[in-house]
């Protein structure tokens, strides 16, 4: 289906061409006067200028043209030169009834030719529990994911794990201080390695937050540390194996941290799987002139004449020739060019990190490693603050881990549920679970990315404001309404959307029909917050019209029937749109 604004903008560019004005002035946006239009253009002023009349005039013989349209209830001309538009609420409601008539995707087309993005998100370190570092990154990514999705293109996404490196050293080095007689550090063992890992998650866990600390006290364990991620690099076989452990411990526990936060990956690429591609990479970057040698390293410059400040060069091999955090995204992006060849490359990573993709962007670019209209996007992501401003910690000061955040929410969540209400105790913790979901996704989503944001409990599970809980409650509440509705004996079966009866009725079929527009630009802009301010007023728009009028008691059965579809169609939009952030609303609440 067209966009509103886009029928709109059509019938307005036809009463500006029959007035004999040029069509580009013919631009109409929604009304910042809501309380006189709903939609106005302020195209007449401009013309003025190049017609040498009168704006007013000219914004009347405009406005003369659409008196008899069927479109509008009002269409006026107002000093200086304003066309204020309102919407006939016929043409509203044939509008909204036909969106309903695909309930699967409300009219809202996809793109005609879809592109294929790859998201690298997540991005957790492999045997370092995941903390609230992470979260921000998992909750973007997925909803970005899933906007671009449903706009049709084909979104891959790749969790890109920190699995190389000196943690699997320190890993490997505490293991062989604790068990030094497995086979894996024997190395005249020819055999089959045992397919039992030699630990469990909660052990890996914690080695590697004992190895870390013990490296920074002993010079001598730090150089063993060293020595055996060398030699894993290298590809001791022993080591290849463990590390084979350790990822599967660490994935499995991964994968299911991730479900619980309804967030899913494409691709379970890591660090180490760009490797292979490191050698030949170099070698064509030394070949073409490229990459030089400064001080011992090899480095490609990457400063432009236009940077305002220093960028410094990309440091692709240090001197003693092991490869760095750059040089694994460079590969990378090298075998995702030749397996996948995406149009763009989005990153979803701290905004912190924002020089550095830049450095790598850069050289991505000048060393040819992706295509020349192949885009590169950096979403940088703020930090989740407590409420003193500072980055959240646990009540003792440190690090969160994102389990115990989650147990945290869920229980708070729990007891609201259960406060002076009944209900089954399954019941309770999984409608809590689901709604905990709500409140940590949209206390994060609603606001813009890049911005820090402070975490705070209270607000973000109220049902009240701008929350997830008050937007899943809205959507329950419907859905007891259609309910109710149906255990009266009535059906909506063949019923269509009335022209409103009251201002607020036609006000939410409005804001419904101004979906598509919605998740374009949320779409356009890598803004999951977009989506967020629309299901907000969206629910607002149901909340008010809910109050002011009497659903269940209305007598006339197809007006009644009217509102039953015209709430099932809020509702499938909420539906559509929270799914899009990643999370669902529970029957009951
Ligand atoms: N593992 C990294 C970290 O925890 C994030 C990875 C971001 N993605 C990337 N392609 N570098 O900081």
């Amino acid at each position: 289906m067209k966009k509103l604004l886009d029928l709109i903008t059509e019938e307005m560019t036809s009463a500006f061409a029959e007035a004999g004005l040029d069509e580009k002035y013919a631009r109409v946006t929604p009304s910042n006067r809501p309380d006189l239009c709903e939609y106005q253009c302020n195209g007449a002023m401009a013309a003025a200028k190049e017609y040498k009349k009168a704006p007013i005039e000219l914004a009347e013989q405009v406005a003369g043209k659409l008196a008899d349209n069927d479109m509008f209830e009002l269409a006026e001309a107002v000093k200086p030169g304003f066309l204020n538009l309102k919407l006939s609420r016929k043409f509203v409601a044939a509008y909204v009834e036909e969106m309903m008539q695909d309930e699967e995707r409300l009219g809202c087309e996809k793109e005609a030719s879809p592109k294929t993005i790859m998201i690298d998100y997540g991005g957790p370190n492999v045997a370092k529990p995941l903390h609230v570092g992470h979260l921000r990154s998992a909750i973007i990514g997925e909803s970005v994911k899933r906007i671009g999705r449903f706009m049709g293109h084909n979104m891959i996404g790749d969790v890109h794990l920190g699995d190389w490196g000196l943690q699997m050293g320190l890993i490997i080095t505490e293991l062989k201080e604790r068990q030094p007689g497995i086979p894996y550090f024997d190395e005249t063992y020819t055999g089959e390695y045992p397919t039992e890992p030699p630990f469990t998650i909660s052990e890996l866990e914690e080695i590697y937050p004992t190895a870390s600390a013990k490296s920074k006290e002993d010079e001598a364990y730090k150089e063993a540390a060293m020595q055996a991620t060398y030699e894993l690099q290298q590809g001791r076989r022993g080591y290849q194996a463990l590390l084979s452990h350790i990822l599967n411990v660490s994935v499995t526990d991964l994968k299911k941290n991730y479900e619980n936060l309804n967030v899913s990956f494409e691709l379970w690429k890591g660090e180490s799987d760009a490797q292979p591609d490191i050698p030949d990479m170099v070698e064509k970057m030394k070949a073409d002139g490229y990459a030089h040698i400064s001080e011992g390293a090899l480095v490609v410059d990457v400063k432009e004449e236009t940077d305002t400040k220093e960028i410094p060069p990309c440091m692709i091999l240090k001197s003693d020739g092991a490869s760095l955090y750059n040089t694994t995204d460079l590969a990378t992006i090298v075998w995702r060019m030749r397996d996948y060849h995406p149009d763009e490359i989005i990153y979803v990573v701290d905004k912190r990190q924002e020089l550095y993709f830049t450095q790598v962007f850069r050289c991505a670019r000048k060393t040819h490693l992706v295509d020349e209209n192949t885009r590169l996007t950096f979403l940088g992501f703020g930090t989740m603050n407590g409420k003193d401003g500072k980055p959240f910690k646990t009540r003792e000061g440190g690090v969160m881990r994102l389990s115990t955040l989650i147990e945290n929410i869920n229980e708070e969540m729990y007891r609201k549920i259960t406060d002076n209400r009944t209900v089954s105790e399954d019941e309770a913790r999984e409608t809590a679970r689901v709604v905990a979901l709500s409140a940590v996704k949209y206390g994060d989503l609603s606001n813009q990315a890049s911005k820090d944001y402070m975490f705070d409990m209270e607000r973000f599970t109220s049902f009240e404001g701008n929350t997830g809980p008050y937007i899943l409650y809205t959507i329950v509440r419907m859905k007891s309404i259609l309910n109710k509705y149906k255990e009266a004996g009535k059906s909506a079966e063949g019923a269509v959307i009335e022209p409103a009866h009251s201002d607020s009725e036609k006000a939410l079929m409005l804001q419904i029909a101004g979906l598509s527009a919605a998740i374009q630009s949320a779409y356009e802009e890598t803004a999951p917050h977009k989506v967020c301010a629309y299901i907000y007023e969206l629910a607002n728009a149901l909340n008010h019209f809910y109050h002011e009028t009497k659903i269940m008691a209305e007598e006339r059965a197809d007006v009644q029937a009217s509102y039953i579809r015209l709430l099932k169609l809020t509702k499938r939009a909420l539906e559509l749109c929270i799914d899009m952030l990643g999370f669902s609303a529970p029957d009951r609440m």
